[in-house]
This record gives C-alpha cells, sequence and structure tokens, in this order.
C-alpha cells in the first residue's frame, strides 16, 4: 500500500483527504455513512462565536455542473458547538478541524478566545474562513482584501491551534494569500465557492433567497486547481490544501500535483456521503497503479 501521510506545516494526517467545511454539518451527523476516523480530517461548517440564523430559503439549488448555495452561514456557535457536537465528533475518532468565521475582526478574535479555553485533544487546526460569499454585505468579504485577510488572520492568534487561511478565487489571489500568511496562516485552504446566481425566469427575480450565492461542485474544478498551481509556484513553502470539485482520486490527484499536500471533498457529499472514502481509496488505488509509494511523489508534480 502507498504511504499516503502528509503534512500541513505541523499538522500531520494519516492521509490527505477531509470533508470540505459547509459539507458534514457541525457534528457526527453522517458517521452512520462515513468512518470519520479513516479520513484525514473532518472540517465542520463554520461557527460564529454567536449563534447565527444565516439566510431565508431556498437555500441550495442544483445547477448543471454542481450546486449553488446561499446557506448564509447558519450555526449554533462555538459554545454550544463545543457542549453539544464536538464530543460526539471526537467520539468517532476524527481528527476535527474547527471552521469559525465572523462579521468583523472583533468576532474573529472572540471566536479564538472561545477556542483558546477549549482544551479538546480532537482538535487539530482552526479553519479561518474570510470567505464566506453569503453575507449580507459581499463588497466587504474579508477575502477581498489582503489588509482584512491579513487583520482578520492576526485576530485569530490567540486559538493556540494551527490557523488554516480559506480564501476564494479573486484576481490577486496571490497576493491575499501572502497576505493571509503574513496575518499568520500556517496554511492556506484553496478555494471557497465561486459567486454566483440563478435566476427564476418565471418570478423574474433571483432564485436564492439570499439572492446570490455561491458555486460549487465540478464546474468549480479547474479554477481550483489553477488557484493551486498559481499559489503554489509563488509560495512554494506554504501548504496549501486543494477544494473544489474534488469527487474522485484522479481529482485529488490533480490537486495534489498542482501543489496542495491535501485535498477536501465537498459538494460531491451532498449527491453520496461516502464521497470523501471513495475518493480516499481511488487516491491509494491510483498511486498503486502508478508505482508512487510516498504522496510527497506527487505534491507539486506538474511543477517541475
Ligand atoms: O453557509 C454558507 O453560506 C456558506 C457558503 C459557502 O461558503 O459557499
Amino acid at each position: 500500500m502507498p504511504e499516503l501521510e502528509t503534512a500541513i506545516g505541523s499538522v500531520r494526517l494519516p492521509n490527505p483527504v477531509m470533508t470540505a467545511s459547509g459539507t458534514v454539518g457541525h457534528g457526527a451527523e453522517l458517521a452512520r455513512y462515513l468512518d470519520y476516523s479513516e479520513l484525514g480530517a473532518v472540517v465542520v461548517k463554520s461557527l460564529a462565536p454567536y449563534e447565527w440564523a444565516g439566510n431565508p430559503p431556498p437555500r441550495v439549488h442544483p445547477i448543471s455542473a454542481g450546486m449553488i448555495n446561499s446557506v448564509g452561514l447558519q450555526g449554533p456557535g462555538l459554545p454550544r458547538w463545543l457542549d453539544d457536537e464536538l464530543p460526539e465528533l471526537a467520539d468517532s475518532g476524527a481528527r476535527v478541524v474547527v471552521s469559525i468565521w465572523g462579521r468583523s475582526l472583533d468576532d474573529y478574535a472572540a471566536a479564538a478566545e472561545i477556542l483558546a479555553r477549549a482544551d479538546h485533544a480532537a482538535l487539530v487546526a482552526v479553519e479561518v474562513n474570510v470567505s464566506c460569499p453569503n453575507l449580507e454585505d459581499r463588497g466587504r468579504m474579508f477575502s477581498h482584501s489582503g489588509a482584512m485577510t491579513e487583520a482578520a488572520l492576526a485576530a485569530t492568534a490567540a486559538c493556540g491551534l494551527p490557523r488554516w487561511a480559506k480564501l476564494s478565487a479573486t484576481g490577486d489571489l496571490v497576493d491575499i494569500a501572502a497576505a493571509a500568511v503574513q496575518g499568520g496562516a500556517d496554511a492556506l485552504t484553496l478555494i471557497n465557492t465561486l459567486l454566483g446566481m440563478v435566476i427564476d425566469t418565471e418570478a423574474r427575480q433571483p432564485l436564492l433567497g439570499g439572492g446570490g450565492g455561491g458555486v460549487s461542485g465540478r464546474a468549480m474544478g479547474p479554477v481550483a486547481v489553477r488557484a493551486v498551481y498559481d499559489v503554489h509556484a509563488a509560495l512554494p513553502d506554504v501548504p496549501i490544501i486543494g477544494v473544489g470539485g474534488v469527487a474522485s482520486g484522479a481529482d485529488a490527484v490533480e490537486m495534489l500535483m498542482a501543489g496542495a499536500c491535501a485535498v477536501q471533498v465537498g459538494t460531491a457529499t451532498f449527491a453520496d456521503p461516502r464521497a470523501p472514502a471513495k475518493v480516499l481509496r481511488e487516491l491509494a488505488r491510483w498511486c498503486a497503479a502508478h508505482g508512487v509509494s510516498r504522496l510527497d511523489e506527487l505534491i507539486g508534480a506538474a511543477h517541475e
């Protein structure tokens, strides 16, 4: 069997396949389909330091090559999540990455302080989501500005865990990525959903309750691979987790060759809750079939 262990900075994982934030809920709800302990890590849906109701329905809609969502970051808030959901996740054997978000720098700092007090062995990293497309004032999305991205990352320093910055594919992604690292990010999760919209032609208005939304799934695969490739070329020492359109072992191989040291499986899980395990199995099979004995033979291979 190929050795699939990977390192994302200081975080060592037994394999590079994780769930993507927002696609397996906040707790262990998919544990009856997926053995969470088999995956590299489980990334939970983003949490604010307080409960948040999210956007009005409809919130999700299928598109020809994926889906569009306007969930709006609904969640119980970190304090309740730590009490009610994390223990069950930990019992499942998952290595847990907690995704956090905020509407202000103070929110990010508050989330980090809550996590600093949490002291839970199952938590391996914090994914700092600065790129949700579904907040009411999208023009002020943190990851559209290098300075705001750096400030949001810096605000989370107190959490005491490795921090991964989740960014979206803006034109100046390399600069934003460098700003995230400047703010203290140990790794980058690339990329969040793409800004999109579907019009209900009968109603003559946007179909989703939140108006616009985030496009995910196969349609965004090449965009995500390009983002990973470009950022790896510019910042070769910064670990990257590739996400966007990963639904098979071959998709994971593409991300790794572009420069990612791990991948997240997202939208594919809505169609098949076992998708992350399938991607892991197919990746192992691909490596065996191609004589790859260690994952780092693949990471960044497309740059050589
Ligand atoms: O909850 C959300 O609105 C998440 C959206 C996204 O990242 O696409």
